[in-house]
C-alpha cells in the first residue's frame, strides 16, 4: 500500500491505495490561511504538521498498516520555511501567493535584470518566489534573518518532521528562484544575491527517489511495526500532472484549486520569451512550462462565502444558462496577479452591472473570470509553438460541471477529468509506488494508473461567443491598472 500526502492551501488532504491505483480510503482536514495585513499570507508550519499527524492516523485507522511500503508527498510551492539552530520554525510560512516583497522583485527583474536571472534560474522574479522573500526578510526582518540555518519549502517541512531528513526535489527547487532549472542544481549567482549558502539549502533530488524512512517516534505515534519509506514527492503542481497522467511532450493538465494553473509537459528545457510562463522541472525526470494565477477556486470561494454567505454552492450554480452572453465581467485578482501581469498590487473588480443585474449573473462571471485569466497563460504557451487541443482538469473547482464548460468553451480545448479525482496526492502516490519499485519509471506508473473518467467537448457556438468575451477581457486591467498603484 502507498499513501499520497498534499498539503495544499487551504487542507492536507492524504489518501491510501494500492499499487494498482486502488484507492481504499481519503482524509481532507482543512486550515485556514492568515492575511496578517493587504495582500499577504502566511501559515504555522506546525499547524500542518499536525494537521497531517491527524489525518494519518485517521487515515491509517483499520487499515493493515504493516503493507504500508511508502509514502509520497506533495505540496503548495514557493512557500518561506525557515528554521533555526534547534531546528524550530523562526516565523510563519509565507506563502506562494503573498505579494509583500515587491521591491524585492523589482529589484531583481530591474536591477539584476530579467535576463540574467533567467540565465541564472530559467525564470524571472515573482513576489510569491522565494528568493524575493528571503530579500525581503533580510530587509524588513533582520534579527530573523540572523537565525537562518535551514531554508525549505512547505512539503520538505513535513518531510522533515516525518523522517528528519533535510532534502526537496526538483520540481519544487525550481520554483524558490534559487534553482539553475535548466543544470538541476542550486544556482551560485543567486544564493549570494540573496546572501545565503548551500549548507541552508536542501539536497534536491528527482522526485521517486526514496529520501528517508518514518522516524521511530512517529511510527510508535501511528502504531506501525514496520518500516515505510518516505520519496521526496513534487510541488502539487507537478504532482497533480503525475496524478492526471500529464507525462510525455506536450501534454497539458488545468489544476483549479485555490490558485490556479495551466501546466504543459515538455521532454527539454523550453522558456517563453515574454517570461510570461515559469520553466519548471516535471516530477518525471523532465521539464513543464506552466502559467499560474493566484486566485482561482478561492474567488468562487470568496464570492459564494464571504460575500454572498452560503456554502451552497450548487444551489447558486443551478439554473446558470447564457453562457459567453453575461453583461458582466469579473477581473480576479483578489490577491495580486502572477501570470501574465507580475503584479502583486492587481486587484478584483465587476464591471458591466445595470438595474436587471442578477445574482446568477455575478456568479457565472466570477467563474468566467478565471476561466479568461487562465486562458492568457494559454495564450502564452501558444506564443511558444505550443497547441494543446485537449487538457486534463483537476482541483476543487473542477467539480463543478458548469464551470468545467465554460473552461472548455473558454480555451476551446477538449477536458478530461479523472477516475481518481484527488490529482495531486494521487500524484504522489504514483512517485512513493514508483520509488518503492512497483513501477520502471514514473511514465509507466502514471499511463498504468489515470483513466479518463468523463469528457467535456466545447461546443462551437460557445467558443466563438466566449472569443469576442476574451477580448474584451484582455481590455479590462490595461484600464483599470491606474485604480490598483
Ligand atoms: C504555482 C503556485 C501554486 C501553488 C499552490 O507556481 O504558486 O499553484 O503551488 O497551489
Amino acid at each position: 500500500l502507498f499513501i499520497g500526502m498534499d498539503l495544499g492551501t487551504s487542507a492536507g488532504k492524504l489518501l491510501l491505495m494500492n499499487e494498482n491505483g486502488e484507492v481504499y480510503k481519503t482524509v481532507s482536514k482543512q486550515y485556514a490561511v492568515s492575511f496578517p495585513q493587504r495582500g499577504w499570507a502566511e501559515q504555522n508550519p506546525e499547524i500542518w504538521f499536525q494537521n497531517i499527524i491527524e489525518g494519518l492516523k485517521e487515515l491509517t485507522a483499520n487499515q493493515e498498516k504493516d503493507k504500508i511500503a511508502g509514502i509520497g508527498l506533495s505540496g503548495q510551492m514557493h512557500g518561506l520555511v525557515l528554521l533555526d539552530k534547534e531546528g524550530k520554525v523562526i516565523r510563519p510560512a509565507i506563502l506562494w501567493n503573498d505579494g509583500r516583497a515587491e521591491e524585492e522583485t523589482d529589484y531583481l527583474n530591474r536591477e539584476i535584470g530579467k535576463e540574467r536571472v533567467a540565465q541564472y534560474t530559467g525564470n524571472i522574479a515573482f513576489t510569491g518566489f522565494t528568493a524575493s522573500k528571503i530579500r525581503w526578510l533580510k530587509k524588513h526582518e533582520p534579527e530573523n534573518f540572523s537565525k537562518i540555518c535551514k531554508i525549505m519549502l512547505p512539503k520538505d517541512y513535513i518531510t522533515f518532521r516525518l523522517t528528519g531528513v533535510f532534502c526537496t526535489d526538483f520540481s519544487d527547487a525550481s520554483g524558490t528562484l534559487l534553482f539553475d532549472v535548466k543544470n538541476k542544481r542550486w544556482s551560485k549567482e543567486m544564493m549570494r544575491i540573496c546572501g545565503i549558502s548551500e549548507t541552508m539549502l536542501p539536497k534536491p533530488v528527482e522526485s521517486w527517489e526514496i529520501v528517508g524512512e518514518l522516524t521511530k517516534e512517529i511510527c510508535r505515534e501511528l502504531e506501525i511495526s514496520g518500516t515505510i519509506k518516505v520519496v521526496a514527492g513534487a510541488g502539487d503542481n507537478a504532482a497533480a500532472a503525475i496524478g492526471t497522467g500529464t507525462v510525455g511532450n506536450n501534454r497539458c493538465n488545468i489544476s483549479l484549486g485555490t490558485g490556479g494553473t495551466i501546466f504543459i509537459s515538455s521532454d527539454t528545457f523550453r522558456m517563453d520569451e515574454g517570461y510570461v510562463l515559469h520553466s519548471f522541472a516535471h516530477a518525471d525526470g523532465k521539464y513543464h512550462l506552466m502559467g499560474c494565477m493566484l486566485s482561482a477556486a478561492s474567488c468562487n470561494k470568496w464570492w459564494m462565502e464571504s460575500v454572498l454567505e452560503t456554502e451552497n454552492y450548487g444551489k447558486e450554480q443551478k439554473g446558470i444558462r447564457h453562457l459567453g452572453e453575461n453583461k458582466v465581467m469579473y477581473l480576479p485578482y483578489l490577491m495580486g496577479e502572477r501570470c501574465p501581469h507580475n503584479d502583486p498590487n492587481a486587484r478584483a473588480a465587476f464591471v458591466g452591472m445595470d438595474m436587471n443585474t442578477s445574482r446568477k449573473e455575478m456568479t457565472l462571471a466570477v467563474m468566467e473570470g478565471v476561466a479568461f485569466g487562465l486562458r492568457d497563460s494559454l495564450e502564452a504557451a501558444r506564443m511558444t509553438g505550443v497547441m494543446p487541443k485537449r487538457a486534463s482538469i483537476c482541483g476543487g473547482g473542477a467539480k463543478s460541471f458548469l464551470w468545467r464548460r465554460i473552461m472548455a468553451n473558454v480555451m476551446g480545448m477538449e477536458l478530461d477529468s479523472m477516475e481518481q479525482e484527488e490529482g495531486p496526492a494521487y500524484g504522489a502516490a504514483i512517485l512513493a509506488a514508483t520509488g518503492c519499485g512497483s513501477y520502471a519509471n514514473i511514465k509507466e506508473a502514471a499511463e498504468k494508473l489515470t483513466k479518463v473518467k468523463c469528457t467535456v467537448v466545447p461546443e462551437t457556438k460557445l467558443v466563438d461567443r466566449y472569443e469576442s468575451q476574451y477580448i474584451r477581457f484582455k481590455e479590462l486591467y490595461p484600464a483599470l491598472k491606474q485604480f490598483f498603484d
